[in-house]
């Protein structure tokens, strides 16, 4: 039964009532919501409250919902895609003729509140809208929300997109979004939410220009990601988010000083609210709805997972090596991408090496593949891990020979993503002499065959895991069609990376190997981190860079924690080097490889290193005994902190949704140079405080010590202790990244690594 309760309207951006009934019925402007929230209705402004905190409201006499006509204008090439965004016949006005509270299940009062009015003068047109407010039972610690407006047509064509408008303060500074990697605050940018290749360099140049001269746009910018997600928390600890099924394109503008604005490409979309009481408090709300990730197999604690292209002699020879008490390096595993084959691809000066990707050994680099893997496991108790993506390529050039085309098999059975241009597979490039497709996640056809694949010729192998990669490239043309076709391709583009996880997730679950099984994708979306138990945060250049290089990294991790992503990682060394145009190449040096290697142990929760795109131009950890010993050493400190970061995972991780890295916002949300901080320093948990050498031939940071005068921050190898409020300057020569010690506390999980800090304090280490 609909119950109204209110008629008032809102024009000219001013309000009025419209009926002296209207009047009558306004007295209170109260409407209880359950649990304490209540919608209030003061003049020129609606507000939701619990308590005496404000939890939503809209920005005094301003439309708190709009929509446009306009087609985004979307151009896709090789998982880059540049969108530009179209608005035609914006609606400049908005009234508001009823409160009601209406039938509404799954709520704590089996009601909800509808707000509904008309949008006015969009163009030619106007539409009705209603913005329904609600507390669920299962998440009673919230408010949430749905906008849905009618279709209407206008003279530049139909109203496509709604705009959610609320208010926010100055002083209010924005983190989350997902893999965002230029920015600190997010504050005063407006960020897209939309999964793609992050791109070359993204803003770092000259790379950038260069990649994106004459029409190209694979050099990115500062806002291009493979992981956008439309949640974000504040330093109000707010928390604001779209569902999971709100996949549409997302834009989330923080420019103006006192509103943030939701630009969605729908005409209807879901979403909550919420304010916690601080921001561990937020990050918990946020992962009570999109779920926490699965634990983090423990024998990733037990050292490096070394990534090494070349067969099963070249693997066996490094391993030995690695483990000669001269090298002394402890490895978990060994990541091998080329399982399945390569082949080179033209590239300027040299050609580059691609892998095959059909998911199978190839017979001439690992032709006793099982064996070969069995016998890593049996004598040195180090692990496998391969490689397998959401594509499969075409392999009748594959000159090392195949036993089963799954690209075949695929396309005859219409399970790849098609063009209904061509009546065919939708090719993917991935670059020139590359021609695949990309499986179709909504045809159940496709699911239960490729998971018979995943059984019976990757997961046979007694591997451990695997790089599951891409997810962020599907087609979004108006020719692009799916098995189901519920949603068009551009709304469903973001869902991709999610499905690729939860499918994966169920492969391994059905093989009862989820205590051992490590995936990880870089790709990701709402939700997709209950389905994947480790992040790695993509393709970075191989060098020093803020937006591309390793201090993106850093800035990565901050903004995925607060998105929901505790377990995170990156390719020790970066991925993308670069031989190109006149006067600029981009290569690994050794120093990178070992800062990168620094920097990995003591902030992320698993220690994988990766040849990079072109392995003979780099630096590798096996390239000379210096090399070696520096990576051996990383690896030795990532294992001297296995107990604290397991501790954290199973107390705060696992249960909360904490981060393991934490930007030193999450402690001192009030302290404005600590909300400035993307990578110069980090907390690694609540007891160590980390400042990265990030830059080459450094070997002093200057380091902000935040909070009270009374904290106290113990450099572990120097015994200097300073104190809250202050700047200093510390030494930090190769191997000694300063980490402090915080207010003096040594728990006992902090043991082995100040043993190792005594014990490895006069190791010498070199970049030659
Ligand atoms: C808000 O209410 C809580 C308890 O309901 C009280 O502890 C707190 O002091 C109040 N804060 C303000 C600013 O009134
Ligand atoms: C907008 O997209 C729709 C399909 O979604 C298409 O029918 C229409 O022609 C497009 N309009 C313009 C102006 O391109
Ligand atoms: C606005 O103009 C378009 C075409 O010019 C027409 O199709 C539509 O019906 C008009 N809308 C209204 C509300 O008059
Ligand atoms: C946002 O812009 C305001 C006004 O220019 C400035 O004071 C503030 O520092 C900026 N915040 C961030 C995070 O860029
Ligand atoms: C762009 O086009 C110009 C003119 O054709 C050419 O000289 C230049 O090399 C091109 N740049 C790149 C990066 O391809
Ligand atoms: C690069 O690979 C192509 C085959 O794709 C081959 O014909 C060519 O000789 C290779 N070039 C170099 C420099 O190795
Ligand atoms: C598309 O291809 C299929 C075979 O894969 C064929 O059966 C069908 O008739 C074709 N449709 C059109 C419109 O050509
Ligand atoms: C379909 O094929 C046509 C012709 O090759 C191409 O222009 C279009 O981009 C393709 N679309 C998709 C979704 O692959
Ligand atoms: C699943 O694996 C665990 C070890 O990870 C084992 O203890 C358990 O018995 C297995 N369950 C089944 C049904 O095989
Ligand atoms: C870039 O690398 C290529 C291949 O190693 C080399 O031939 C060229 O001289 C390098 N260019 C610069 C500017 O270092
Ligand atoms: C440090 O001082 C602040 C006040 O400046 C106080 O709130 C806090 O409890 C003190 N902390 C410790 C550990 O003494
Ligand atoms: C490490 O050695 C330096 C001198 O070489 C000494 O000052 C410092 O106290 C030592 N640190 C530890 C933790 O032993």
């Amino acid at each position: 039964m609909r119950v109204p309760r209110a008629i008032v309207a809102l024009s000219s951006l001013a309000w009025a009532t419209s009926t002296q009934t209207a009047l009558a019925s306004l007295s209170d402007g109260q409407w209880s919501l359950g649990e304490g929230f209540s919608l209030h209705r003061k003049t020129g402004q609606l507000e939701i409250t619990k308590g005496n905190s404000s939890i939503w409201s809209t920005v005094p006499g301003k439309p708190f919902i709009s929509a446009s006509a306009g087609n985004d204008s979307v151009v896709g090439s090789s998982g880059a895609f540049k969108i530009t965004e179209v608005d035609q016949d914006t609606c400049q006005d908005q009234s508001i003729t009823g409160i009601d509270e209406i039938e509404w299940d799954g709520t704590v009062t089996g009601k909800a509140t509808r707000i509904s009015g008309e949008l006015l003068k969009c163009g030619n047109a106007s539409a009705q809208y209603a913005l329904t407010f609600w507390v669920s039972n299962d998440l009673s610690d919230r408010v949430a929300f749905y906008v849905d407006i009618s279709s209407s047509a206008t003279s530049s064509g139909p109203l496509k997109k709604l705009y959610f408008r609320f208010s926010s303060s100055a002083n209010e500074d924005f983190y989350g979004l997902g893999g965002q990697g230029s920015f600190a605050s997010l504050k005063n940018q407006s960020i897209p939410v939309f999964s793609r290749e992050q791109g070359e360099g993204r803003g770092d140049e000259p790379i950038t220009s260069i990649r994106n001269a004459n029409g190209s746009f694979s050099g990115g910018d500062e806002y291009t990601t493979y992981t956008g997600i439309p949640s974000y928390i504040s330093t109000d600890s707010k928390v604001v988010y779209l569902s999971e099924k709100s996949t549409g394109y997302a834009n989330f503008d923080f420019t103006q000083p006192d509103e943030v604005t939701i630009r969605y490409d729908s005409l209807s979309v879901d979403g909550a609210f919420t304010r916690a009481n601080n921001l561990f408090d937020a990050i918990e709300a946020l992962t009570a709805y999109t779920g926490r990730m699965p634990a983090l197999p423990e024998w990733v604690d037990n050292g490096a997972i070394l990534g090494i292209q070349g067969g099963q002699d070249k693997v066996n020879g490094i391993v030995e090596q690695g483990l000669s008490d001269d090298i002394n390096c402890p490895i978990a595993g060994v990541w091998l991408q080329d399982w399945c084959g390569t082949h080179p691809q033209a590239g300027p000066y040299m050609n580059i090496s691609r892998l095959w990707w059909n998911w199978e050994n190839d017979e001439v680099l690992y032709p006793t593949w099982n064996e070969f893997v069995q016998n890593l496991r049996d004598q040195h108790n180090v692990r496998t891990l391969s490689y397998v993506n959401v594509f499969l390529a075409n392999v009748s050039t594959k000159t090392t020979g195949y036993r089963r085309s799954l690209y075949d098999e695929a396309s005859a059975a219409h399970y790849f993503v098609q063009n209904t241009t061509v009546n065919d597979t939708a090719v993917v490039s991935s670059g020139p002499g590359i021609e695949a497709g990309i499986i179709d996640l909504t045809n159940p056809g496709l699911r239960s065959w490729f998971e018979d694949v995943l059984r019976d010729q990757v997961w046979d192998a007694n591997i451990s895991g695997f790089m599951s990669d891409f997810g962020e490239y599907t087609p979004v043309t108006t020719d692009t069609k799916l098995y189901d076709t519920v949603s068009d391709a551009f709304f469903y583009h973001n869902a991709y990376p999610s499905q690729w996880a939860e499918f994966q997730r169920g492969v391994i679950e059905g093989l009862n190997l989820t205590s051992e099984a490590l995936l990880f994708h870089r790709s990701a979306a709402m939700s997709s981190n209950r389905n994947m138990n480790l992040f790695w945060v993509g393709d970075q250049n191989v060098d020093w860079a803020l937006n591309d290089g390793i201090k993106s990294v850093v800035t990565i991790m901050v903004h995925m924690g607060f998105s929901g992503y505790a377990q995170q990682h990156s390719d020790v060394g970066g991925y993308t080097t670069i031989l190109t145009y006149n006067n600029l190449n981009i290569t690994r040096s050794p120093e990178l490889l070992g800062r990168w290697g620094e920097l990995a142990a003591v902030s992320s929760s698993v220690f994988r290193s990766h040849e990079g795109n072109i392995p003979q131009v780099n630096a590798q950890f096996y390239s000379n005994s210096s090399t070696y010993s520096y990576y051996a050493y990383n690896a030795r400190l990532f294992v001297s902190l296995a107990k604290y970061r397991r501790n954290m995972l199973k107390t705060e991780s696992e249960p909360k949704g904490w981060p393991l890295l934490r930007p030193p916002v999450l402690y001192h949300p009030n302290d404005l140079r600590a909300r400035n901080i993307s990578y110069q320093s980090f907390y690694l948990g609540e007891h160590l405080y980390v400042a990265p050498v990030l830059d080459p031939q450094t070997f002093e940071v200057d380091v902000y010590f935040p909070g009270d005068a009374n904290r106290t921050y113990e450099s572990v190898w120097t015994g200097v202790v300073y104190k809250g409020g202050e700047d200093a300057t510390v030494p930090a020569p190769y191997g000694k990244p300063p980490v402090f010690l915080v207010n003096g506390v040594r728990t006992p999980e902090l043991e082995p690594f100040l043993d190792f800090v005594k014990k490895e304090n006069g190791t010498k280490l070199s970049v030659d």
